[in-house]
């Protein structure tokens, strides 16, 4: 008999144990759910490439045949989409087989830019993991849609990012902006679109996000305020090669790209150093992120996105940042936060810095 002492756990109360705290964490995904679950997300991609959403938000309930025909789309194929996403739980057709969303669906339309990036923009990559994983000689890069991951970020700032940018950034007083990172330049042509008498420059290291930049830029006729320069960020920090078009910038703004520039330590080291002279009349650093989430191992729930985001930068050699890495690095450098405000991802934030 053990007096004082509790008796030692057999091994069926130790596995009971160790279940129970297993499924306190996240549960496991059933296979069932993943399979549907990944037919869904690219469902819910070809509806938005299609045009489907848009053309909905304008036309109040249509038939099958009206959608096919205003989408230049293929009957049966659209009229198997429409299906399957019916089934699903997005759309419903009324007694004259008319179409329209459903709650659900007006809120996957409202988060379609996670699934223009993980369908659209790594689409190929995520289908690629085990050939990557077993050959480190194999690139990642051809694997990647730029574009898509571009417009995928700016349908997440038009979802729900926007009305938190304008808050901020209502409250400042600046004439000229340059946005690092640029992507598709959509949000240089939201704030130029709002404060008419700014002007901006955008800097993107891939042809294929300029050049969607560039297109955009022109279809909201801001050609005239709005500069696109095609570089690594990088060359506007360690040559002056762009000296004269940044000279007068008073924001300088990044939105979801710092992570790439944490994951160069002699970069990262001199960086915010260098941002001050390359643009040496900057009065405010906008900086938007999404962090590593240091819990996300033991989340009752996964929120979207965190898992896709860590697992391919992980892949693709990208040290992620948590929210402490760089509230010390701004800190440390003289850059005041003045504000730090969640920004509508799951662990995204919007930090003001007055430099
Ligand atoms: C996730 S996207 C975000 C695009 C845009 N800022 C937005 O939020 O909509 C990141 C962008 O940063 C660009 N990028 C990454 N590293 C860069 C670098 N060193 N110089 C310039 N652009 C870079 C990528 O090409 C990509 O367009």
């Amino acid at each position: 008999m053990m007096l004082g002492k509790e008796a030692p756990e057999t091994r069926l109360q130790r596995s009971k144990r160790v279940m129970n705290i297993s499924q306190e964490k996240i549960r496991p995904i059933q296979p069932a759910e993943i399979f549907n679950g990944y037919v869904a997300a690219n469902v819910a991609h070809a509806l938005q490439k299609i045009g489907f959403f848009s053309l909905l938000a304008s036309h109040d309930r249509m038939t099958r045949a009206e959608i096919a025909t205003h989408l230049g789309c293929d009957l049966a194929r659209l009229s198997a989409l429409l299906g399957v996403s019916e089934t699903l739980g997005y759309l419903t057709f009324d007694t004259e087989e008319r179409v329209s969303l459903t709650t659900s669906g007006e809120m996957l339309r409202d988060q379609i830019g996670y699934f223009t990036w993980c369908i659209g923009g790594y689409g190929d990559f995520l289908r690629h993991l085990g050939d990557l994983a077993s050959d480190p000689q194999l690139s990642w890069q051809p694997l990647r849609d730029e574009g898509m991951v571009a417009l995928g970020a700016d349908q997440c700032h038009r979802s729900w990012m926007e009305d938190i940018l304008f808050q901020v950034m209502d409250e400042l007083s600046f004439s000229r902006i340059a946005d690092l990172g640029c992507g598709n330049a959509g949000r240089l042509i939201a704030l130029a679109t709002r404060y008419s008498h700014i002007t901006g420059v955008g800097i993107d290291i891939s042809s294929h996000a300029i050049q969607l930049a560039e297109e955009n830029v022109r279809q909201h006729y801001l050609e005239n305020r709005l500069q696109m320069i095609h570089t690594n960020v990088l060359d506007t920090l360690l040559s002056d090669a762009h000296q004269a078009t940044l000279a007068d910038v008073e924001v300088v703004s990044s939105f979801m790209m710092l992570h790439d520039l944490y994951s160069l330590p002699e970069i990262w080291k001199v960086l915010f150093d260098r941002l001050r002279s390359a643009f040496p009349r900057a009065k405010y650093f906008l900086f938007a992120d999404t962090v590593r989430t240091p819990s996300l191992n033991s989340l009752a729930h996964l929120p979207i996105f965190s898992l896709g985001y860590e697992l391919l930068h992980a892949y693709m050699g990208v040290r992620l940042p948590t929210r402490e890495v760089y509230d010390e690095a701004f800190t440390k450098s003289g850059l005041t936060i003045e504000k730090c405000l969640a920004f509508g991802a799951p662990a995204t934030y919007l930090y003001l810095l007055r430099v």
